[in-house]
């Protein structure tokens, strides 16, 4: 008596269990499929439907074929992973890259398009410099625009474009500069537009390699973004209709680049004139603008990359053993003091300030003027 009675306690209490395991299953099920409708949701299936760290890349393109989800528990992981990196501020910064990632594309020097912005009074005082340096190994694919005519300058090179810009340091003068790059980039076919100011190094080898990483038929966008949070501006719809943007750029004074894919899209608003009525709508120079073409307009994010530098930021800070792998270096002032790259090099402080004299022999030891047997 007293055993069945036992044995019944113990079934009763088993199938209490078994109900209570499928209450909490199903309630499980329904908060996940609650969460779907929210925005965090929303975010987490669409990084389900493009692959997480590339999440402007279309879908279909060979090698970034999604994930594949294999189970219901898999779906669910992924979910939550995705609604975690859709709730953390990351999510809102851009992506961030380090070193170059493998090659996906065969390209050469020849695909890139590199304009070098700058003003007839530094032809002499800092496009000498370019030109004895890194220019000099990079004569077809280097692009100077400046406003005015040097028969000196175009002795020295094939490829300068008198932009017929004014020589003022506006933001109208910088945009109508930016707009004759976007249409002479466009004309020439190439697949990767990089722009530069007249106090950038590029290290042309490193900036191939890290332009390879990416597909240029793709939306492209990769440099340093000068502030660490998105910019807010203010469109001008009408005349007395205005509209909040937020929208990340890459700083101009570092260098960036665009894919052809992306700068084809990026016409109706940066071609022929519209660039110049585009800067004017929301009233921020050239690479402001850019980045409001591209983020604010486009949807397409800015990837973010340490291997460009402007002298905005502390240049003593790039470790003596990585200045062969940064794309982009710069010299100048910063905080009312001289910045420049901290190296030893081929030259002295004073008779190479810039450093990239230093910086060519270390990258390019073979060339006539650089001592021989220097050790960094
Ligand atoms: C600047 O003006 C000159 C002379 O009128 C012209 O030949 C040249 O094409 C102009 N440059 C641009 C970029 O429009």
């Amino acid at each position: 008596m007293l055993k069945s009675c036992g044995r019944k306690l113990l079934l009763f209490l088993v199938g209490c269990m078994f109900t209570c395991l499928l209450v909490l299953m199903a309630d499980q099920q329904k908060r996940q499929v609650g969460e779907l409708g929210g925005e965090g949701g929303r975010r987490a299936l669409q990084s389900l439907a493009s692959p997480r760290r590339q999440p402007q890349l279309q879908e279909g393109e060979p090698g970034l074929a999604p994930r594949e989800v294999k189970s219901f528990t898999d779906y669910f992981s992924e979910l939550s992973r995705g609604r975690r990196e859709a709730q953390g501020a990351g999510s809102l910064a851009p992506r961030r890259e380090g070193t170059p990632r493998p090659a996906l594309e065969d390209i050469t020097a020849q695909d890139v398009f590199i304009a070098v912005k700058t003003t007839k009074k530094f032809h002499k005082a800092r496009l000498d410099l370019l030109l004895d340096t890194w220019i000099s190994r990079n004569r077809d694919l280097t692009f100077i625009f400046t406003d005015g005519e040097d028969e000196e300058l175009k002795k020295r090179t094939a490829n300068v474009i008198n932009t017929n810009c004014s020589a003022a340091h506006s933001r109208q003068a910088l945009s109508c500069k930016m707009a004759v790059e976007y249409d002479k980039f466009i004309e020439s076919g190439r697949k990767w537009f990089c722009h530069v100011d007249d106090d950038n190094y590029v290290n042309v080898r490193t900036l191939v390699k890290l332009l390879s990483g990416y597909p240029h038929t793709q939306d492209i966008y990769i440099g340093k973004p000068s502030l660490d949070r998105p910019i807010q501006a203010t469109e001008r719809i009408s005349e007395n209709k205005m509209h909040p943007v937020h929208f990340w750029f890459a700083t101009g004074g570092a260098g960036f680049c665009i894919s052809r894919g992306l700068a084809l899209k990026m016409s109706p608003w940066a071609s022929g004139g519209h660039f110049m009525s585009t800067a004017e709508k929301i009233r921020l120079p050239d690479d402001c603008t850019i980045g409001y073409i591209i983020e604010s307009v486009l949807g397409v994010k800015l990837i973010r990359s340490n291997l460009f530098h402007s002298h905005l930021e502390n240049l003593h800070q790039v470790p003596k053993t990585e200045i062969h792998k940064q794309v982009t270096l710069s010299y100048g002032m910063f905080e009312n003091k001289r910045n420049s790259i901290h190296m030893k090099g081929a030259f002295s402080a004073d008779e190479d300030p810039s450093r990239f004299r230093s910086i060519h022999c270390l990258l390019y030891p073979d060339t006539p003027w650089c001592p021989p047997n220097v050790v960094y």
